[in-house]
């Protein structure tokens, strides 16, 4: 079955967070045009895969909504996606259901460090890593990413000396990585993991984006690499951002190590962060299937046009503007330093006159500053038309 990316969904019809200019004033603290194109939050603007909607229709039906827990049919489903996609064999019993992967950080957070500690992050990144270690009363350690000859590299000498001091007991490892969109190589990984081994240090590997991964490109679970990470290591990963149900908070946890594993279950209890939903657990054993394989499959195709899309576009019509192509995740990381606007004019021009809403590169952290993250899960006719709003205003 092909199924149509191009279709437009009336989000504005539902309780949404993107489009809804009033939530978005709220998250940017000012406020945003009413008639704004959203292409910030990473949630994508496609009709969810029939197979989640048809598993979701068919358990309203049930008309029984009390507390629920995932059986046996959610753990298969992990399983079978991991071993489909990844090659990688997992456990049923590794697989604790969590909320979200946010709180799955949160909670690995507060088992494995104590406040005070250091906790490496990897900036620009995914701007929750820095708050939930700031709110823990944690350190961020920034091991800031490299941009050499065109691609987003780690810095792995500063790793190993930042690993190496005691007080810096965790890491945070956004693979694939947002903003840049990088997809990190087996070598890549097996350094990081190496590195925090070596030196004691807890790493949790947040591979939410690991299934949108352009050709040329390969997304591997790091704990799947070598059984030594897999006896240490935390790996967190959900549909969200696959199948757009990032609002069924349905994510998980799979942690091979049982130690590992019943602590990071007492504090996820101690915060009565061990809720479930019932239509999330649904979520999941419909898109983990080879019916959702097939609708990803197709998804990630589209998504791959709109990123060839955006960057005709710049090099173009953009002059100093670039983007270094991603190799996954539906993300685009724009560098507009060229243009020598300043962040606050790119803000008031992009957000404000053009009224894109796009999330401004400060927030990720030192390397962000004069860039943009544009959103390009969406129908391809959104995309034109947010470009040409952009490009209006930033050359005027
Ligand atoms: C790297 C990364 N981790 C986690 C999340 C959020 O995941 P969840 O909704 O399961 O907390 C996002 C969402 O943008 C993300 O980009």
């Amino acid at each position: 079955m092909k199924y149509d990316f191009d279709r437009k969904v009336d989000r504005k019809a539902t309780n949404d967070m993107k489009w809804h200019a009033k939530a978005v004033s709220s998250y940017l603290q000012r406020p945003v045009p009413e008639e704004m194109i959203p292409m910030w939050l990473a949630d994508t603007d496609f009709a969810c895969a029939p197979v989640i909607v048809d598993a979701l229709g068919k358990r309203v039906s049930q008309e029984i909504f009390g507390y629920c827990a995932p059986m046996e049919s959610f753990y298969k489903a992990v399983c079978y996606w991991q071993k489909m996609r990844f090659d990688w064999d997992v456990n049923p019993a590794w697989i604790t259901y969590i909320p979200s992967v946010v709180a799955g950080i949160n909670i690995a957070i507060r088992t494995f460090s104590k406040e005070g500690d250091g906790v490496i992050i990897q900036q620009p990144v995914y701007d929750p890593f820095a708050t939930i270690v700031k709110n823990d009363n944690r350190k961020v350690v920034n091991n800031g990413l490299l941009c050499k000859d065109g691609r987003f590299e780690m810095n792995l000498d500063e790793l190993e000396q930042l690993a190496a001091k005691p007080e810096n007991t965790m890491m945070i490892l956004c693979s694939p990585h947002n903003p840049v969109g990088r997809v990190w190589t087996k070598e890549e990984l097996k350094t990081v993991a190496n590195i925090c081994l070596k030196h004691d240090v807890m790493l949790v590997s947040d591979e939410i984006h690991g299934d949108i991964v352009y050709e040329g490109h390969t997304h591997y679970p790091l704990m799947n690499l070598d059984e030594k990470y897999a006896q240490k290591f935390i790996h967190l990963t959900a549909p969200g951002k696959t199948f757009n149900v990032a609002g069924l908070k349905a994510s998980m946890s799979i942690i091979p190590n049982e130690e590992v594993r019943n602590a990071f279950v007492k504090t996820q209890i101690a915060m009565s962060l061990d809720v479930k939903n019932t239509f999330g657990i649904e979520s999941v054993i419909a898109a983990y299937t080879p019916e959702g394989a097939e609708w990803a499959k197709q998804e990630v195709a589209y998504m791959q046009k709109n990123v060839d899309f955006v960057e005709g576009y710049i090099q173009e019509k953009m002059p100093g503007a670039t983007m270094i192509r991603p190799e996954g995740t539906f993300l685009c990381w724009l560098d507009l330093s060229g243009l020598k606007l300043g962040d606050k004019e790119i803000f008031r021009r992009v957000t404000l006159d053009a009224a894109v809403v796009c999330v401004p590169g400060p927030w990720f952290g030192p390397g962000g500053e004069e860039h943009l993250r544009l959103n390009v899960g969406c129908p391809r006719s959104m995309l034109e038309e947010a470009l040409e709003r952009i490009r209006t205003e930033l050359y005027r």
